[in-house]
């Protein structure tokens, strides 16, 4: 019942667009049928718990909306669709399409193990050449073939794109190297002159919508709107091990949802916007008649109440970003696909799991990113947020 379109193998790479250090990556958006996405609410939680504690082991059966891109891996290349990951570091393929060794596949004699807030993979590592476009080739990559997993279906595996730190502890037995990712193979091979990912998501018009574009080594000014706002990423841990940012103030209406500078994360393997459970409860408490359900994880918000929703928003920066009505919830002809019933209004906004005050206490997700150009500033060690076309929507039930 699973239905993807094809792999998108053609790479956009405009004349006005490219240059030799900065590659734009078109990203297939993937949704799902039927019943698929149930239980993302509590995967996206589960994950959240698990990224504040790295060793925590989540057990959520994965049924999500993930952005995916496609990544050719040996020479000749095989290509694989790999979810874009900011939330971890390691670069995998397997879980669907099987990883095809060519002359370029060394093996490293090493195992590779990764746990995710859903999911994990284990296998063996591999060096190999890893083709992220034309004339975009990285030589020398370690690659995971992934040997045993869960929670990947629809996916070969993953780009991990966050920060290198979090490789460390994934290889046995050399347990405490820590592995050049994509994005550092990158630059030290001159493919690009700066560690920066400029990240384009859009809400998805269709069942699979390619609307997204991913940048490796700078940003697209064509996918944004006005300035960058940029903050520098968060000294507060464990938010700091990733890409963590400060939010200095969140409100929805006249309700304060976030008092004070507070610590999380920005991360593209998140589906929704989760908030710790104190935050998370006034903005329940302040749309009248919205609580949680149990079965899909999701709060659910009174039609009576929609009409009478306010922007959440969030200072970053010293700049205002707002999740409008439409950004908050989710259209209702996506409700078999996130578990739901039918003429159910849900909402994207979750609880995290835990109160705040523990220094991650927000996941600025996917759900987000459809509205803001984001920027992952490895060179400066911080993280950019830009207005699109679809910062400001409107809503129609
Ligand atoms: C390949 O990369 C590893 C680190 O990931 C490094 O130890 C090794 O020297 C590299 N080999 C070549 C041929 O560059
Ligand atoms: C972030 O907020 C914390 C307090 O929550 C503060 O200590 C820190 O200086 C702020 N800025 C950065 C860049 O971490």
């Amino acid at each position: 019942m699973r239905s993807f379109s094809a792999l998108l193998f053609a790479v956009l790479l405009t004349a006005s667009r490219s240059t030799l250090s900065l590659v734009s990556i078109p990203l297939t958006k993937l949704e799902r049928t039927g019943s698929y996405l149930q239980g993302a609410p509590h995967a996206d939680r589960a994950r959240a718990s698990f990224l504040k504690s790295r060793t925590t082991t989540p057990t959520s059966n994965l049924a999500y909306v993930q952005y995916t891109t496609s990544v050719g891996v040996g020479s000749p290349a095989t290509y694989y669709n790999l979810v874009v990951d900011t939330g971890s570091s390691i670069t995998f393929v397997g879980t669907g399409k099987k990883y095809v060794r060519t002359s370029t596949s060394i093996p490293t004699g090493q195992d590779v193990n990764v746990t995710y807030g859903s999911g994990f993979f284990s296998g063996v590592e591999y060096y190999d050449t890893v083709t992220l476009a034309a004339d975009f080739v990285i030589t020398n990559q370690s690659i995971g073939d992934a040997l045993q997993y869960s929670d990947f279906e629809g996916v070969d595996g993953i780009i991990g794109v966050g920060p290198v730190a979090l490789t460390q502890g994934t290889l046995s037995p050399d347990i405490n190297a820590l592995i050049p990712t994509i994005m550092d193979n990158a630059l030290n091979q001159d493919l690009i002159k700066k560690q920066i990912l400029g990240v384009s998501f859009a809400p998805a018009t269709a069942y699979n919508d390619t609307n997204g574009v991913i940048t490796y080594g700078g940003i697209d000014h064509a996918l944004y709107i006005g300035k960058i706002t940029h903050v520098p990423v968060t000294e507060t841990s464990p938010a700091s091990a990733y890409w963590g940012i400060n939010v200095t103030d969140s409100t929805y209406g006249t309700h304060t949802i976030i008092p004070q500078s507070t610590a999380g994360i920005v991360d593209t393997g998140t589906t929704q916007v989760l908030l710790a459970d104190d935050f998370f409860q006034v903005y329940l408490d302040a749309i009248p008649g919205a609580y949680t359900d149990d079965n899909t994880g999701l709060i659910v918000i009174p039609s009576s109440s929609v009409a009478g929703m306010q922007p959440l928003n969030f200072k970053i920066g010293g700049h205002e970003f707002s999740m409008d009505t439409a950004a908050q919830l989710i259209p209702l002809d996506q409700n078999t696909a996130w578990g739901g019933q039918d003429g159910v209004q849900y909402g994207i906004v979750g609880y995290l799991g835990t109160d705040s005050g523990e220094g991650f206490d927000f996941v600025i997700g996917q759900k987000f990113m459809e509205k803001y150009y984001a920027v992952f500033d490895g060179h400066d060690n911080r993280v950019g947020f830009a207005y699109t076309e679809h910062t400001f929507s409107t809503y129609s039930p």
